[in-house]
């Protein structure tokens, strides 16, 4: 093979594997070889109902085809349209708003803001906090943009939130930069299931507020909500939102909207970037920013997927029919997360702490191998790091039974 290369050097050598796309294939391949009720399929990370198939919102659905063609194929203002934002806004926080300045900006789905967020707030080449159990597209998101990443220990050895590492890391990066971006993926983390708790949150919160004490640090916590809507009670779940109205002018709190998850429209690639602030120049700073960063990479956002969102948080009937319609989804995840937690439990699976939501994982030093002995028993699941990953919000219920058990034999 020829070193040559056409990239630029900032560019040379990116490619990924995607994981998943790749043990989704050999589940397929073995569903067309033994059959669909042979092969349990745990990589897909959208919910699917317990025929296996994808799980629409029929309010969602029914809405969308009732916009107007105009305002779907129209362009949308670069920041999104006002409507949107505001609906985004609403939907985030429901009775749970900071006080403060919120702004927002629309984006292509949560990635979209996340890539905001890492890009203006961090300094180039500098790092962005992270945990150790994360959704993989962060680091590729902070190298696209020519970050680094770093991460805190998300547990500590009896698997609670490990506050002193998160503090260690960011002592030692805000030794070394001014400007620090940190993520916390919470409620129902991907790819753990592991929420961060109120009081967890208040702990987490004055320790910033001391940090932010020496007036030269820029501080951005980064909450990604992809999972919100399938955590728990709505309102319940939010509670930890209002300690973003207590923050001081050096610490901006941001939120990745998504309606990827809760609106059940993956594809259609539409979030928004929320920003709380007290104070009004930070927050206006944010408002344009993040709108020139909107022109400066995709342009518009889709105009229909904004659209949708306004008409829905617009008319409390249909917020209520769609609340009620992801609930029956919610409770069906739930469902499923009981079966295989009660089981691990059962047969002595360590598994991390899962509150809620998409996925389960299993520690393990030897992801590969696993993932490959679980293969050969027809279970499909996603190698990471740290572990094995089941995505339970794919797994039809009746094929949950059993998982725990396969999983801790392939553990060996
Ligand atoms: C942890 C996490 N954050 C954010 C997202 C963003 O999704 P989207 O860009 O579709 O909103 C995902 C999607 O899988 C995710 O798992």
């Amino acid at each position: 093979m020829s070193d040559f290369s056409l990239t630029a050097s900032h560019a040379r050598g990116k490619h990924e594997e995607d994981a998943v796309f790749t043990i989704l294939k050999y589940a397929q391949e073995a569903i067309a070889k033994y059959g669909s009720d042979q092969v349990v399929n745990a990589t897909i990370g959208t919910i699917y109902d317990d025929n296996e198939r994808f799980a629409a919102l029929t309010t969602v659905d029914e809405v969308y085809r009732q916009i107007p063609a105009a305002e779907i194929m129209d362009y949308a203002p670069i920041s999104g349209l006002p409507g949107f934002l505001e609906a985004a806004i609403n939907v985030t926080f429901r009775n749970q708003r900071p006080e403060g300045y919120i702004n927002a900006i629309a984006t292509p789905g949560g990635c979209g803001a996340i890539r905001h967020v890492f890009y203006n707030y961090t300094e180039q080449g500098q790092a962005v906090l992270i945990p150790d159990w994360a959704w993989v597209a962060y680091s590729s998101i902070a190298r696209e943009n020519l970050l680094r990443v770093e991460s805190y220990q998300l547990f500590d050895r009896d698997y609670r939130f490990n506050l002193s590492s998160l503090q260690e890391k960011v002592q030692a990066l805000l030794q070394i930069q001014d400007n620090l971006v940190i993520v916390l993926n919470t409620p129902a983390h991907n790819p753990t299931g592991y929420t961060v708790s109120v009081p967890e949150w208040s702990a987490i919160i004055s320790f910033l507020q001391d940090m932010a004490r020496d007036q030269n640090k820029r501080i951005v916590i980064l909450v990604d909500i992809a999972y919100l809507d399938y955590a728990g009670d709505q309102e319940e779940v939010r509670r930890f939102m209002p300690l973003f109205g207590q923050l001081p002018q050096n610490i901006l709190g941001t939120f990745a909207f998504s309606m990827s998850k809760s609106f059940s429209a993956y594809g259609m690639r539409s979030g928004a970037l929320i920003g709380v602030s007290r104070s009004r120049e930070i927050a206006d700073e944010f408002f344009k920013v993040n709108s020139f960063s909107n022109r400066g990479t995709w342009s518009n956002g889709t105009r229909g997927a904004q659209r949708l969102l306004m008409e829905i948080a617009a008319d409390p009937k249909l917020m209520a029919a769609v609340d009620a319609e992801r609930n029956i989804y919610r409770q069906l995840v739930e469902k499923r997360g009981e079966i295989f937690v009660r089981e691990a439990e059962a047969v002595g699976l360590d598994i991390c702490p899962y509150r809620a939501g998409f996925f389960i994982s299993v520690p393990t030093i030897e992801p590969e191998a696993v993932v490959a002995r679980l293969q050969q028993e027809r279970v499909f699941a996603v190698p990471l790091e740290m572990g094995v990953r089941f995505a339970i919000c794919s797994v039809p219920t009746s094929k949950v039974p059993g998982l725990a058990a396969k999983c801790k034999k392939a553990m060996g």
